[in-house]
């Protein structure tokens, strides 16, 4: 179990606190609600959309955080279903930020072997938007160091809704009965398929909502909220992140006694 309370920890430059950690007890998948852009804007006197913009640096740091860490994969919540009840200038203003931002990070996302993925019913974006969502789909396709998977016109409950409705499918057309259907199967109808789940949910800004995020995925996962705005939460903030979920007794709805202390069979049972 890591050692050092928050406070204690805090005041640790980055490089002692990336030291400081376990690699046997890192998470392999990081799931984040990135919220507070628009009170950061607002605590400044900026228009919503410097938030926003602001923001995407704190998605880099995160990027390169858990490249160098080797966790494997980084879902970010980028843009919900519920979120096309803004208004229209932002709306369209967070379209042209997502994809002037898939246009300058390709590059970097090539060279980081960093795989992108968006999840969420993808085909309701602005036609320029969705194909350079797939354009950098489709160039980083080969890769696995890192899964970035960005969630867009996302929901949890039509992700199911959508799974469910496959299923059904495959079971009228014969290729799978319905008594077949166990969570294992139902999860490779996700589309989050082929990643682990979450082992850390993190969400900024004081909010402690899951918001319609990963419902299926985030089962048994630790949840970690923080004051902290979305603009504000650097490579820093994480860090101390990844220690206080390393700090954490990760159960699965065993007892105390029955998990062992080797952190190697801890790190298995997150996949169970
Ligand atoms: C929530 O903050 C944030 C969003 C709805 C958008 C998140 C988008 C980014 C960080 C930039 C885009 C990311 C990529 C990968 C292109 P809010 O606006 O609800 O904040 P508030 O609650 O303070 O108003």
């Amino acid at each position: 179990m890591a050692k050092g309370t928050e406070t204690e920890l805090e005041h640790l430059p980055d490089s002692e606190l990336k030291s400081l950690l376990l690699p046997d007890l890192l998470p392999r998948h990081i799931a984040i609600i990135m919220d507070g852009n628009g009170r950061w804007a607002a605590q400044r006197g900026l228009p919503r959309m410097a938030g926003h913009t602001e923001g995407i640096k704190s998605v880099r740091d995160m990027i390169n955080l858990c490249r160098e860490l080797g966790i494997k994969a980084l879902t970010i919540y980028a843009f919900s279903q519920e979120n096309w009840k803004r208004p229209a200038a932002e709306i369209n203003a967070l379209m042209m930020l997502l994809e002037s931002y898939l246009q300058m990070e390709l590059e970097a996302l090539i060279e980081k072997e960093t795989r992108f993925r968006a999840i969420g019913r993808v085909s309701t974006l602005p036609e320029s938007a969705l194909a350079w969502v797939r354009k950098v789909e489709r160039e980083t396709a080969h890769f696995d160091r890192l899964n970035l998977t960005v969630a867009l016109s996302y929901g949890g409950r039509s992700e199911i809704v959508d799974a469910v409705r496959r299923l059904a499918e495959d079971a009228r057309n014969g290729t799978i009965t319905p008594d077949q259907i166990d969570e294992d199967m139902l999860e490779g109808y996700l589309s989050t398929h082929g990643l682990p789940d979450p082992d850390l949910l993190i969400r900024t800004s004081g909010e402690t909502r899951i918001s319609n995020f990963l419902l299926w995925q985030l089962a048994y996962t630790e949840m970690y909220f923080t004051p902290t705005l979305w603009p504000d939460f650097r490579r820093h903030d994480a860090l101390l992140a990844l220690h206080d979920y390393q700090r954490r007794e990760r159960r699965f709805g065993q007892t105390c006694d029955q998990l062992s202390d080797h952190p190697d069979e801890k790190v298995g049972k997150r996949s169970a």
